[in-house]
């Protein structure tokens, strides 16, 4: 079964944390059901950034995003090369590293 290795969040998951995936679950699914509440505004319908996240290594392992998904990464807070939207990133049979954004464009926007 892959691991994802999540990075520490201040929030979310201030020491970090490793989990089991089974491939085929999304990173915002395996997340969650291990008591990582991403953000995930939109109910993962790929309608919001709020389950951005950054894979930092296995990124290529992974189904390229969609063009929709594309779309709305282009308004993430924080955009890289290597970010997908959680609820989009399917895993496959490859370890993750993921890092979650500070900030989501929910809180960036209560901010100002
Ligand atoms: S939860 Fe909205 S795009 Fe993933």
């Amino acid at each position: 079964m892959p691991q994802i290795i999540f990075l520490p969040h201040d929030e979310l998951c201030p020491e970090g944390k490793v989990i089991e995936a089974e491939s085929g679950v999304t990173v915002c699914d395996a997340a969650l059901a291990h008591g990582i509440e991403i953000e995930h505004a939109c109910e993962k319908s790929c309608a919001c950034t709020t389950c951005h996240v950054i894979v930092r290594e296995g990124f290529d392992s992974m189904e390229e995003s969609d063009e929709l998904e594309d779309d709305m990464l282009d308004k993430a807070w924080g955009l890289e090369p290597e970010s997908r939207l959680s609820c989009q990133s399917v895993v496959a049979d490859e370890d993750l590293v993921v890092e979650i954004p500070k900030y989501t464009i929910n809180q960036v926007s209560e901010r100002h």
